[in-house]
């Protein structure tokens, strides 16, 4: 198996943080080129620091770190301390930085990346879309040196932050729109599969009793992550934006569908919808491969998996 070439951005945020322990843990099939942080959950000074953070916990002090979009390309933050708590990533004790921030903007880092690699580099976005269009918009020439992007966000038969829209791209729908307009290959891990990939209580003791300080601060993670989901009846803390790495390693564990996918940016009650074209009404030709469902079990084992690496 080639080595894909990947850009990491995100909003860590717990499930950011186990996005990036598992796609550090496949040195076989990522070559990570470097990090950007996003203003999403939490403002970008947490996000950033929680980057540095993760990073520092998993040995991966030698990739450089950029901090992205302060804001989205319209309107204000909108952080979600109810869900991953006032510091964005609440729960378990985080070694501080190892290491300091490349001194480039996300925009800068992601464009010297993508100068400089000989190979389609894959983008895997589990935040709002803001440093991705940004990008666009900056270098839409760019786009070329891009194989695809695998990312999180949208839902297309319903929302979790209103009923009609996901949070990630509830916070920034331009430049989703951009994201989803740019012709630029995209995976889409939204809610119709995220929602799926839940990891249970018991499923934290198995990672936990994996031994050692990744799988213990994981399955404290899961823990303070899951305090969210069981107030709404959730059978387990739903791992968003792991889906969209685990669709790098393992399609196979996937169901997904072609589909032309537009982001609705107006709307009294639906701003920030992912809607899918299934009947192919637009005539417009799918820019989307959107995950439907997923082998759960098979999904809880690449996580154990993940967590074994680092023992
Ligand atoms: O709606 C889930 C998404 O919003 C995840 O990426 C989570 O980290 C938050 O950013
Ligand atoms: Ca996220």
């Amino acid at each position: 198996m080639n080595r894909i070439p990947v850009i990491l951005d995100g909003d860590p945020g717990h499930d950011d943080a186990i996005a990036w322990v598992l796609a550090f843990a496949h040195p076989e099939a990522f070559e990570i080129l470097g990090a950007v942080s996003v203003s999403g959950n939490a403002i970008l000074t947490k996000t950033t620091y929680n980057m540095l953070r993760i990073l520092t916990l998993l040995g991966a002090t030698d990739i450089p770190a950029a901090a992205g979009a302060e804001r989205p390309l319209c309107g204000e933050p909108s952080p979600a301390p109810s869900v991953h708590g006032q510091s964005g990533l609440d729960g378990p004790v985080l070694p501080e930085p190892g290491f300091s921030l490349c001194g480039l903007s996300g925009v800068e880092l992601m464009t010297e990346l993508l100068r400089e690699s000989r190979e389609p580099v894959t983008l895997a976005p589990t935040g709002p879309l803001t440093d991705v269009a940004a990008l666009f918009l900056a270098h839409p020439e760019l786009k070329a040196k891009i194989g695809r992007i695998s990312l999180m966000g949208g839902g297309l038969l319903s929302g979790n932050w209103t009923p009609a829209a996901e949070f990630n791209i509830l916070v920034d729908p331009e430049a989703a729109k951009v994201v989803f307009e740019s012709g630029v290959p995209i995976t889409m891990a939204g809610l119709d599969v995220t929602q799926r990939a839940y990891v249970t209580p018991e499923e934290f003791e198995k990672i936990r009793a994996v031994g050692g300080e990744v799988a213990r601060v994981v399955a404290d993670w899961l823990e303070f992550f899951y305090g969210y989901h069981r107030a709404l009846g959730y059978p387990g803390a739903t791992l968003h934006d792991p889906v969209a790495v685990a669709a790098l390693l393992r399609p196979e564990i996937m169901t997904t569908r072609e589909l032309y996918v537009q982001v609705e940016t107006c709307g009294e009650f639906c701003r920030g919808a992912t809607v899918g074209d299934f009947y192919s009404r637009s005539g417009k030709t799918p820019n989307v491969t959107a995950i439907l469902d997923i082998d759960r079990p098979a999904f809880v084992e690449l996580i154990l998996d993940a967590v074994r690496f680092y023992k």
